[in-house]
């Protein structure tokens, strides 16, 4: 499956959901994560997100995150339909250490 990384925290685009076509990215307060257990790994995300925060499984950085994603995917509600981006997202993008600022 692919799953979604560090950059998107405090980002929170939402194009991935736009076009996932099995509607699996699930919601906290300032991030989304894939449900590994149903992408299907289409990969038609991966190119839409204007952070570059979605890897799919063979990346190194998909090691730490996958379990992330697992876990939350669990917890959150799901999201099917964009919604409003946070108004300092563009500040947010691509800064470093912003896993600290990840909100449960
Ligand atoms: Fe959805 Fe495809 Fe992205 Fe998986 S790879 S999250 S199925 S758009
Ligand atoms: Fe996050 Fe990128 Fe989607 S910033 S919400 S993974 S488009």
């Amino acid at each position: 499956p692919y799953a979604v990384i560090e950059g998107c925290i405090r980002c929170k685009y939402m194009d991935c959901v736009e076009v996932c076509p099995v509607d699996c990215f699930y919601e906290g307060e300032n991030m989304l994560v894939i449900h590994p257990d149903e992408c299907i790994d289409c990969g038609v995300c991966e190119p839409e997100c204007p952070a570059e925060a979605i890897v799919p499984d063979s990346d190194p950085r998909a090691e730490k995150w996958l379990p992330i994603n697992a876990r939350f995917a669990t917890i959150w509600p799901n999201i099917t339909e964009k919604g409003k981006t946070p108004d300092d997202a563009d500040a947010w993008n691509g800064k470093p250490g912003k896993e600290a600022f990840l909100s449960e």
